[in-house]
């Protein structure tokens, strides 16, 4: 068992150096696997003399049982140095900004809505919806509009085909009318969606958007629309004075109809808010018409009501000086990233509306 004697130290030395898992994995074949160094010294067992082969047998394993330990210490150490390499290179440091590449851009369309219905949200309004295909009841009939109206014929509306005369809505108007359908007054709501009409230049396109305001209450005059009006604006183009005018007009399910214009000047496409230079009609309004309460089953000698509707798309226009709709419906990156947002910077009343958004484009 001299041999013992010489190995010892060799293996212990050859564990101790061992520089990887892999190398002392080896050393274990090596020493201990089927055609290991102790292995085949335990196979000559076999041939010594009894006495001799106890004694021999015992030497043998408490080697064996030295090395094992030994390989089990160096391969924990060896996992333990692994591991602390891998905290030390990979650290990540949570304190950098979430996204360093911000790629995206929000469309001036959705910018605009959020800014828009943040302002309602904060005046007390709810938010409604209804369908982009209507039928003729809602988009036309229960808004008292008469069965010859050109908004009815061909040129503007787009009709369904094979389905009882359904149309993609002209207007977010018809949301009016299932929400007084649906329930009970004081009814305040706001509806955003998508409207179409068979139309397309510089500042019409086929699809647009608008946003409708309903208010239906026992006590409701043209001053509180009014000043729905002109405080929306206020906040909107965020400036203390807007200047607005109402001038009266038509539509058949207000009366009396207004609509609305701002103060403003317009420069190389490039639009001003100001007094004393013209007038931009933006948007249409009035007193809803007790026609239009009485197809929704209100009694219109308890209730009356406001409305008024507008053009999102058009807003977007005159806030952020983009001169073409059309650019709006392209899809084209290059448009979308020097007229889009910030997609982090959510509008708000009290951090701002465009302040980030506008200011960061
Ligand atoms: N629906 C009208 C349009 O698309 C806009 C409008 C005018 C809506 C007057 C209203 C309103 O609610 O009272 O041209």
């Amino acid at each position: 068992m001299n041999k013992v004697e010489e190995l010892k130290p060799q293996i212990l030395t050859r564990i101790n150096e061992a520089s990887s898992l892999q190398v002392l994995e080896d050393i274990r074949v090596s020493v201990l696997g089927k055609k290991g160094e102790i292995t085949e010294m335990m196979k000559t067992l076999g041939s010594l003399p009894p006495e001799e082969r106890k004694l021999a047998g015992q030497v043998l394993n408490e080697f064996k049982t030295e090395i094992t330990t030994a390989l089990d210490a160096k391969k924990t150490a060896l996992e333990e140095a692994e591991l602390n390499r891998r905290l030390a290179t990979e650290t990540i440091d949570v304190t950098l900004p979430i996204r360093p590449k911000q790629q995206g851009r929000v469309h001036p369309v959705s910018q605009v809505m959020e800014e828009m219905l943040t302002i309602f949200a904060q005046m007390g309004f709810d938010l409604a919806e209804g369908p982009d295909i209507e039928d003729d009841w809602h988009c036309f009939e229960a808004l008292n509009f008469p069965p010859s109206h050109p908004a009815r014929q061909m040129q503007a509306t787009f009709f369904m085909e094979n389905t009882d005369g359904n149309v993609l809505r002209t207007h977010t108007s018809p949301v009016q009318i299932r929400a007084m359908e649906n329930q009970k007054p004081p009814i305040r709501i706001v509806a955003p969606g998508r409207t179409y009409r068979c139309d397309y230049d510089m500042t019409h396109t086929p699809m647009f958007h608008q946003i409708e305001g309903l208010v239906i209450d026992t006590e409701t005059n043209m001053g509180h629309l009014k000043g729905v009006l002109a405080d929306f604006m206020k906040k909107f183009f965020e400036v203390d004075d807007v200047p607005i005018r109402f001038r009266p007009s038509f539509f058949p399910f207000t009366e009396p109809s207004a609509e609305v214009d701002i103060g403003c000047s317009r420069k190389n496409g490039e639009f001003k808010i100001e007094s004393g230079k013209g007038w931009m009609e933006v948007l249409g309004c009035g007193m809803v018409h007790p026609n239009v309460l009485k197809n929704c089953g209100l009694d219109p000698e308890v209730y009356q009501g406001f409305a008024f509707g507008f053009g999102v798309d058009r807003f977007a226009m005159l806030k952020y000086g983009i001169p073409d709709l059309r650019g709006f419906f392209d899809a084209d990156m290059r448009w979308l990233k020097h007229y889009g947002f910030v997609p982090l910077d959510i509008p708000t009343i009290t951090s701002g509306l465009s302040a980030n958004g506008g200011a960061k484009r």
